[in-house]
């Protein structure tokens, strides 16, 4: 429910103003645990689980009352540092298409952000003691969100609109979470959390909108029991082919691309426009600033190397078999662990641990190899790595 008017009905009889709203979740949020964990904020527990900052998770509650969600909105779902700033990008330029071409001269991108063409519930729009009026919005509405399944607005669910997530190699994830963070705390004087650090408290499950692993199986879990609601996607498999997800998410959102468009080449320009390489390149990335409830965030810094398997040159072994090993065991029985997902008509067991690619693949990708043949290099305990052997004996083949 949209409240231009300013006041939001608590109860029969009276009319609770936003601020009155706001300050009583405030005061709700205020009297749970916190830590600062790996942060530069205070990131507040709730049921064992959710760790956001006090705003967002304040504006996570004032969405759940206020917001009404219409069947043909869309929602993007992800962690942060999970590939959000991409999907909006490529969710934004393939819906809106018709109206803005990709090569045309005044498209969006080039003045805004991909976080100002779909905004956060939590940190953009339910924030400042506002309830905002999005009934005038054209449908289909964009929005985006980094609540865990359970904590999306209620209407969300009961609508029945689409929700599109996208999930990543925990190590990856964390990795970078701990890069931004770690540039926030800098900028606020606090000391730089060493990798170590920011992953003890990463497997202990505080980490913003953690325990990660619950978060993923919460949205994975809704995707099985309802596919046509919820579309999820993997960083790393996005990464290999992006052409076919940028088709995958056009047809559930229901904007297929014709024949005249796919001769015309529109999928590939749509990647191309929404490329990590293009991206960074332009103005608004380099210039530009979001404005989030957290204050306001420069557009450069959702972009950092944008690659698979980055951990390797930041995690010891040690360190990122203990992770695996959290995710297994969090994971096992669920699917997630060798999900299967069709490419082609063809399918393929796809882990959701980043390097867990089947024989073929791994043949056939030298570079993601030679990540791993130093990763083992460095180890020096190779008996213990089963999985790696494996990616040892493809090298020979490779190099034979
Ligand atoms: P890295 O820190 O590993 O480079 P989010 O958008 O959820 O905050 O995620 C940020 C991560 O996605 C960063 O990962 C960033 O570099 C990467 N990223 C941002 N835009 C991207 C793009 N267009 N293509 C691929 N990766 C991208």
């Amino acid at each position: 429910m949209s409240s231009s008017a300013g006041t939001y009905p608590q109860q029969e009889g009276h009319a609770e103003t936003n601020e009155e709203l706001y300050q009583r979740f405030t005061k709700l949020v205020s009297s749970w645990p916190c830590s600062q964990a790996l942060s530069n904020y205070q990131l507040y527990c709730h049921h064992g689980g959710w760790h956001g900052s006090l705003a967002p998770m304040v504006g996570t509650m004032v969405a759940d009352a206020c917001f009404a969600a219409r069947p043909s909105d869309v929602v993007v779902a992800t962690l942060p540092k999970s590939g959000t700033t991409w999907i909006k990008a490529l969710l934004y330029s393939t819906v809106h298409r018709a109206e803005h071409p990709v090569g045309s001269s005044d498209h969006p991108f080039n003045s805004l952000g991909p976080h100002e063409c779909i905004k956060f519930f939590e940190y953009q729009l339910y924030t400042g003691n506002r309830v905002p009026d999005l009934d005038e919005l054209p449908d289909p509405r964009l929005f985006a969100t980094h609540v865990p399944f359970a904590s999306l607005p209620r209407s969300v669910l009961a609508s029945g609109c689409k929700i599109v997530y996208v999930c990543r190699d925990p190590k990856d994830h964390l990795i970078s979470q701990w890069s931004f963070a770690n540039k926030f705390r800098v900028r606020d004087g606090l000391e730089p959390l060493s990798v170590e650090a920011a992953a003890g408290f990463f497997c202990d499950g505080v980490s913003p909108f953690g325990p990660y692993w619950d978060h993923v199986l919460g949205y994975w879990r809704a995707h099985l029991a309802h596919p046509e609601q919820v579309l999820f996607f993997r960083y790393e498999e996005m990464s290999r082919d992006p052409a076919a997800h940028v088709r995958r998410l056009a047809e559930f959102v229901g904007c297929q691309f014709s024949v005249e468009e796919e001769e015309d080449g529109v999928v590939d320009a749509i990647v191309k426009l929404c490329s990590f390489e293009n991206m960074t390149g332009l103005e608004v990335t380099k210039r530009g600033k979001t404005e989030l409830v957290v204050g306001a965030v420069e557009n450069s810094s959702f972009f950092r190397r944008g690659v698979v398997a980055d951990w390797v040159n930041h995690l010891s072994p040690e360190t990122a078999g203990r992770i695996d090993a959290v995710t297994e065991a969090r994971f096992r029985g669920s699917g997630l662990l060798t999900a299967k997902s069709k490419n082609k008509g063809e399918i393929r067991e796809r882990g959701i641990i980043a390097g867990r690619w089947s024989k073929e693949e791994q043949s056939g990708d030298l570079a993601f190899i030679l990540l791993k043949l130093k990763l083992q290099l460095d180890d020096d305990k190779l008996d213990l790595w089963q999985d790696h052997l494996c990616i040892l004996k493809c090298l020979v083949m490779t190099c034979k």
